[in-house]
């Protein structure tokens, strides 16, 4: 993927890692418009950064998606990136009854809403001469948080649909990058101080040097992050898994 002069929605960019993407990107010399259900986030985004787009998406609603792509693409004709960042991730006891509303919640924002959006995207991005579909999973799709169980998973599925997709999808014009990030400080899972999780600025601009460096990249795994994606190449998942425990 070329760095600069991209026009690129992310869906999930109201905040944490996809607005961090959004501003660097903007830097980069792309036009970025940014996606969420906070509708107060997306105005202080437009007043803070007015040369970021901003629309209403709830990725959980068909509906909304189409919407969502109805704007985007009526006022850029010229969209050739899309970035689905949105996610949610929530504890799970498995042990009670109620962590079932919690893992279909999951599978409904981060395995739906991604396949949709991708789905919504496809047909319109293919008629582009260069474009891309960047998919966010997890380090945690390659050695599961256990506290997390349907995360993981649906973190794991998003691998593998991306796998799948850029197979498919080789003889279009759309590249499929998987970012696959290691613990950010975001108010995800309330990690926004935690010592063990990456500063979210470090963390884009690992991601923006590692896409600069490699066009062609695949998967965007930065340093922090390589030790569970290669644990089981390296022989050491379980321990790794015992430490996560
Ligand atoms: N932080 C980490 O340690 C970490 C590690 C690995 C992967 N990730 C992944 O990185 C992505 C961004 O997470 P983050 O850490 O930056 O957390 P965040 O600040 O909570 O960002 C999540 C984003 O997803 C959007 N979103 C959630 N549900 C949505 C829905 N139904 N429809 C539309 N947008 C929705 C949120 O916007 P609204 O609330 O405005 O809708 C927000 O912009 C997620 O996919 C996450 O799984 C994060």
């Amino acid at each position: 993927m070329k760095i600069s002069k991209n026009t690129i929605f992310i869906a999930g960019g109201t905040s944490g890692i996809g607005l961090e993407v959004a501003l660097r990107l903007t830097d980069e010399g792309n036009k970025v418009i940014v996606g969420g259900r906070r509708l107060e986030r997306l105005e202080e985004i437009r007043n803070s950064h007015p040369t970021i787009g901003t629309v209403g998406i709830n990725v959980d609603d068909k509906d909304s998606i189409r919407h969502a792509y109805e704007e985007v693409t009526a006022s850029h004709p010229d969209l050739n990136v899309l970035i689905t960042m949105s996610g949610i991730m929530e504890p799970e006891n498995l042990k009670t009854p109620d962590f079932l509303q919690v893992a279909e919640r999951t599978v409904t924002t981060n395995i739906l809403g991604t396949i949709r959006l991708v789905a919504q995207f496809i047909p319109f991005l293919s008629t582009k001469d260069s474009a891309a579909i960047l998919t966010i999973s997890s380090a945690l799709a390659f050695v599961p948080l256990p506290i997390t169980p349907t995360y993981n998973a649906s973190k794991a599925a998003i691998h593998m649909f991306t796998e799948s997709m850029r197979v498919q999808l080789a003889d279009t014009s759309i590249q499929c990058i998987e970012i696959a990030p290691p613990g950010v400080r975001t108010t995800m899972m309330g990690q926004e101080n935690s010592e063990s999780a990456m500063p979210i600025d470090a963390f884009v601009a690992e991601v923006i040097s590692l896409l600069k460096a490699n066009p062609e990249a695949k998967e965007i795994v930065v340093e922090a992050a390589a030790p569970l994606r290669n644990a089981e190449i390296n022989g050491n998942y379980d321990e790794i898994l015992t430490m996560l425990s």
